[in-house]
């Protein structure tokens, strides 16, 4: 039986098993798929039990997609660009770090009717899945691209990855087209931002990062006037979709019938 994992600290709130198993089951693949709270001390056992075949695979999740990037062996032009990686496989006896974050975001994107090209986006935070979401947003030619994280610098350090980025103050915004919650502030049911966002006009398209808890205050915003909302179960469900065709070569279908699976 082939074994899966996601990594990250927390994990606790990480749907990937449920997902996956839910996709063994449908395609008939002899495989299981856990979750496991990981420090840094585990990363380079962990790669290791890839490369023996004790492991067949792994998702990772925040903090370690940076930190996990040297226990592999080679990394795909979309981890690089990131420096972010958040599936390992094993390929010709070599360790492959693929980045299918980036396809998550823009598939999910691409499945709304809101073109970003030539638009304007802020995105507030600067955490682990921000780099994927920078380069496939310059990926879809948006305009400009508003970085404000609590921490500045933070922002400026993905400044050095995409020069191009503008960065703001912590709760500063200016005028935009798409505004994305890429921080960790929604998780939690009261959580609320500090400064004011539903001061922002009409017909903008609010983007939550986060889809557990499925309706956080940001979709309460989003969900006001006549904006569009999206929240990223979505994306959380093409990024795996990509890690399953990696891992089995087949892409399980994305329908009402597994978002509701995971929703509830
Ligand atoms: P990591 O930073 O380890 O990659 P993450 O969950 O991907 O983890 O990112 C958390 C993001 O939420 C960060 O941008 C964080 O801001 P800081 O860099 O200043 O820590 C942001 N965040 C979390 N709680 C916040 C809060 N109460 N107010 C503002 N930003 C918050």
């Amino acid at each position: 039986m082939k074994k899966f994992l996601v990594i990250g600290n927390p994990i606790d709130h990480s749907l990937s098993p449920k997902l996956h198993n839910y996709w063994f089951k449908k395609y008939n693949i002899n495989a299981i798929y856990g979750k496991l709270e990981t420090n840094d001390t585990d990363l380079a056992e962990l790669c290791e039990n890839v490369r023996d075949g004790r492991l067949n695979g792994i998702n990772v999740t925040v903090p370690f997609k940076k930190s996990i990037m040297p226990y592999v062996d080679v990394l795909s032009d979309h981890s690089l660009r990131t420096k972010s990686v958040n599936t390992i496989s094993l390929e010709n006896g070599k360790l492959i770090g693929h980045n299918t974050d980036i396809d998550g975001f823009e598939l999910s994107i691409k499945k709304i009717n809101f073109d970003v090209t030539n638009k304007s986006i802020v995105i507030l935070g600067a955490g682990g899945v921000v780099p994927s979401i920078i380069y496939a947003l310059q990926r879809m030619n948006v305009s400009n691209i508003f970085i404000s994280n609590r921490t500045k610098e933070k922002a400026e350090e993905l400044k050095k990855i995409f020069d191009d980025l503008k960065i703001l103050d912590w709760g500063e915004l200016t005028d935009f087209d798409m505004i994305i919650n890429a921080t960790s502030i929604g998780l939690k049911e009261n959580d609320n931002f500090s400064f004011d966002l539903t001061k922002t006009k009409k017909n903008k398209f609010f983007y939550d990062v986060i889809y557990a808890p499925y309706k956080t205050n940001f979709f309460n915003i989003g969900n006001e006037k006549d904006n569009i909302y999206e929240n990223g179960l979505k994306m959380f469900l093409y990024q795996a979709q990509k890690a399953f065709y990696i891992w089995h070569n087949i892409e399980p279908e994305i329908n009402n019938e597994v978002i509701e699976f995971v929703k509830n």
